[in-house]
């Protein structure tokens, strides 16, 4: 038991704290809010899903959020995954945050290790499961904000705590911006490949990473522009496996292009170019 966890008074017990979200989604429930994307939690649903998501500590988290900042609520779920869900929240303006809240789960925990392990930022690596998932929480918070911070357009990193990542929203009102992958008719093929040829030569070359991850899933599409998300693997230019994560990135880039009938170029030479500076 932590200090925090001590303190956790009356108010918050775990019926309470759960109750109250069930009342967040209810009220969202009621807007009818017209979006496709943004998955309501239906009764028969929300209990499970809000206990396999919200173990105690993180629904104690969160309460704290939502009464001290920088939180006013939590809303309907954009995406429910296998390692982390994520939530369409407020902020104390108003503003729509995106909330990502990493499972606590052994499975998970174990193959993270191989992303934490070399990366000179992380030089004890943890035994304990919460505190593996904790840590790579921080990670995806530090990468993006490396990545933010060289003016890469990926979503601005706002607040973490433990598993519970606060990041800018991307989309539009409560419609989150779709993923390449749903787009079916993009337009200007060409400048969006462009675009994300450089995404991936800044974040190498100005940021020091490399995502590990980069696909048509991890890409949203927002007002004509790519905004890549999902960076809690990316790792330093140092790590070990850095170049193989880099090439399989720009193979995945390239297929996805190809596959859509874009006139590739060479995607070595453009490997190459990438590198090249070190
Ligand atoms: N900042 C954001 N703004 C709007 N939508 C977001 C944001 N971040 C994530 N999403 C949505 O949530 C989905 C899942 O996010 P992300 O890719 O970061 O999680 P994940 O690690 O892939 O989860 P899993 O692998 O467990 O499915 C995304 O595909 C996207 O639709
Ligand atoms: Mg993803």
């Amino acid at each position: 038991m932590t200090d925090e966890e001590d303190d956790l008074d009356e108010e918050l017990t775990k019926e309470t704290v759960e109750s109250k979200l069930y009342s967040n989604i209810d009220a969202l429930e009621k807007q009818k809010i017209d979006n496709k994307r943004i998955r309501l939690i239906d009764d028969s649903k929300r209990r499970s899903t809000l206990n396999s998501v919200f173990d105690e500590r993180t629904i104690y988290q969160l309460t704290k959020l939502e009464k001290n900042g920088p939180l006013i609520k939590i809303e309907g779920m954009i995406s429910a995954g296998k390692e982390a869900n994520v939530y369409l929240g407020y902020d104390q303006d108003g503003k729509e945050v995106a909330i990502k809240i990493y499972k606590i789960d052994n499975n998970t925990s174990k193959w993270m290790r191989n992303y934490i392990v070399g990366d000179p930022r992380f030089k004890k690596v943890p035994h304990n499961i919460s505190k593996i998932i904790f840590l790579w929480a921080s990670k995806e918070y530090k990468n993006l904000k490396r990545a933010h911070k060289v003016g890469l357009r990926v979503p601005k990193p706002i607040f973490i705590k433990n598993n519970i990542l606060i990041m800018e929203y991307i989309g539009d009102g409560p419609n989150p911006a779709p993923r390449l992958k749903d787009i079916k008719e993009l337009k200007n093929i060409s400048l969006l490949f462009e675009d994300i040829l450089s995404f991936i030569k800044n974040l190498y070359q100005k940021a020091n990473l490399v995502h590990g991850d980069l696909s048509e899933f991890n890409i949203l599409y927002n007002n004509q522009y790519p905004v890549v998300i999902d960076v809690s693997q990316a790792v330093t230019t140092q790590h070990p496996k850095a170049e193989v994560y880099l090439a399989r990135d720009i193979k995945n880039v390239f297929t996805y292009f190809g596959r859509i009938g874009l006139k590739l170029p060479n995607p070595q030479e453009f490997y190459f170019e990438v590198i090249k500076h070190e």
